[in-house]
């Protein structure tokens, strides 16, 4: 959808930039947001937002008619927790909702909510924001990445393209360094997600070998690993054990949990600089003093880390090369701060990784310098500095898809006993974009139309993957008999998300085939849409 009808865009910006509007890179975080723009003086820049900060909370507050999103929302979690919602990247593509007043608002609403008020404040200091690239974690897959795409849509963003977080980082990089030849590796560990990314740098060219992670490890881990220890420790020294639910009402125990947390995160961030620190918690009219050492929150977090270094030694190994050949760890997201990841990488590449300059802005800046150079693709007007342009016209991105993609197919005809098998078309780590084709045969006689059962993941087995979409291939002609041959054709586009076309291979006409995607199937999506296109954001 675009958010001002067709191309070129023309709008005067404050900057005096001449008649060309601003397009922006946004680093949709799981904990905190991120703006950047690419400038006429320099390669990009984090466009602050309303308070004058650089990153905002990912937190929305619902009051009312209106959304209220960033520093606020978050803390009023402590106080009136039903009304806040909070890590929403989480739950994209999924069918996760929020009941707000009897509409059911989906990920990709909460999060279009979030992404209206980052274009809000920054439309504040560099005028009107048309056009943008959203980021995403490199293992999300296309239901999670159409989610994204939606959100900026209905924020009124007309979304030039996805790019992958840690690309994003290795573009950044990229522009600072300008590396010759080199094997790098992408090491990003945000507040909720993990992404390892393993790439080859050639001059401009920029092309992953493989990417891996896990959705569910970042900081708030860490975070909550310092809680369970807080529980527990709270209980020996007070006799209060405010998980048990028959001590603490819920509504206390979720207000006294909010404020924990906090302190969980307030202590994990002191221990970054810290050796030691001391958290005051308070329960039903107890409280307690603990002193918290840097040793036992790495014991804490010990086997999170664990499985950090396993997933990344094996996404190395998937990219065909051995830790030694690594020759610069780009470490980006605020949870590589943390002394024991830093020592843990450092363990398994042999190196102290290099931090981003900004580690929490270096996604939003790649992603603005890629929204530029996809505004140069199309011939749109964008001001750059000549250095800027330069390192983009050079330059090349060759991504991945995260996920193998398969078909529901069958060793011998279905009314013969035959068995259902994943059959992949598409595997993980293949560069993008990709096609390929498969042939499927009508099943009765008279038969004009075609049911393809699209399935993500390796396993042959089709209970172990999780079916995504269904193909419909219709208007095949009439009055045929049985087996007749249709052939579809499905593409991985650039930004990951997945593409179907079909062809009757007797007429050789192309046939209409269209996506139905199993997260799609809830009812109230157009009264939820309207909401959070009418919704006033703060
Ligand atoms: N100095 C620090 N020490 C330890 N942790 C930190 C520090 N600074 C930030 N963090 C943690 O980094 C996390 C936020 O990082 P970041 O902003 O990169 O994540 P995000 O982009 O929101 O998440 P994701 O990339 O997973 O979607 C939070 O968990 C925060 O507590
Ligand atoms: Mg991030």
């Amino acid at each position: 959808m675009a958010a001002h009808g067709g191309r070129p865009k023309r709008s005067l910006n404050k900057e005096g930039d001449g008649e060309v509007a601003v397009t922006v890179g946004i680093d949709l975080g799981t904990t905190f947001s991120v703006v950047a723009r690419v400038l006429q003086e320099g390669p990009s820049m984090v466009i602050p937002n309303s308070e004058g900060l650089p990153i905002t909370p990912s937190v929305v507050m619902f009051d009312g008619n209106t959304a209220v999103v960033g520093s606020v929302a978050k803390e009023a979690i402590a106080s009136s927790p039903e009304t806040v919602v909070q890590l929403i990247k989480r739950h994209m593509g999924s069918d996760w909702f929020y009941d707000h007043k009897g509409v059911s608002l989906h990920p990709e609403h909460v999060s279009a909510l979030i992404i209206k008020k980052l274009i809000q404040d920054a439309s504040l200091l560099v005028g009107p924001i048309e056009q943008g690239v959203i980021t995403v974690p490199a293992y999300f897959n296309d239901a999670m990445r159409l989610a994204t795409r939606r959100a900026g849509e209905l924020a009124g963003l007309e979304v030039l393209g996805l790019v992958s977080e840690p690309t994003a980082a290795a573009i950044s990089f990229g522009y600072d360094q300008r590396p010759q030849e080199m094997t790098g590796m992408v090491f990003d560990l945000g507040g909720g997600t993990f992404d390892v990314t393993v790439m080859d740098m050639d001059h401009g060219h920029l092309t992953v070998k493989a990417t891996g992670g896990d959705p569910y490890l970042g900081g708030a881990n860490f975070d909550k690993a310092l809680f369970d220890y807080f529980v527990e420790r709270f209980s020996d020294h007070t006799g209060l054990d405010i998980s048990d639910f028959d001590v603490l009402p819920i509504d206390i125990f979720a207000q006294t949990s909010q404020d924990w947390l906090a302190r969980a995160t307030r202590a994990k961030l002191d221990l970054t600089a810290l050796h030691r620190t001391t958290v005051v918690l308070q329960a039903a009219g107890r409280s307690m003093r603990l002193e918290v050492t840097r040793e036992t929150f790495e014991s804490l977090i010990s086997v999170l880390l664990d499985e950090m270094v396993d997933k990344a030694a094996s996404v190395i190994r998937e990219g065909g090369v051995s830790p030694g050949d690594v020759d610069h760890v780009i470490a980006v997201g605020g949870s590589t701060r943390v002394p024991a990841v830093r020592k843990r990488l450092e363990q398994l590449l042999g190196r102290a990784p290099e931090t981003a300059s900004r580690p929490d802005e270096a996604v939003a800046q790649g992603a603005a310098l890629f929204a530029a150079s996809r505004q140069m693709e199309q011939g749109d007007p964008v001001v750059l500095s000549r250095d800027a342009r330069q390192y983009l016209e050079s330059f090349s991105v060759t991504d991945v898809a995260a996920h193998s993609l398969g078909v529901l197919a069958y060793d011998r005809p279905r009314a013969q006993g035959g068995r259902g098998l994943n059959s992949v078309v598409l595997p993980r780590n293949t560069a993008l974009p990709f096609e390929d084709s498969r042939t499927f045969y009508t099943a009765h006689p008279g038969e004009t139309s075609v049911t393809v059962q699209v399935l993500e993941g390796d396993d042959p087995d089709p209970a172990l993957c999780s079916t995504i979409a269904e193909v419909q291939v219709s208007g095949l002609p009439p009055n045929r008999p049985a087996t007749q041959p249709v052939t579809v054709t499905m593409r991985y586009n650039r930004d990951g998300i997945l593409e179907v076309m079909a062809r009757d291979d007797n007429s050789g006409v192309e046939t209409t085939a269209t996506i139905e995607r199993t997260e799609r199937r809830y009812d109230d999506r157009d009264a939820a849409d309207q909401l959070v296109k009418s919704m006033e954001v703060i």
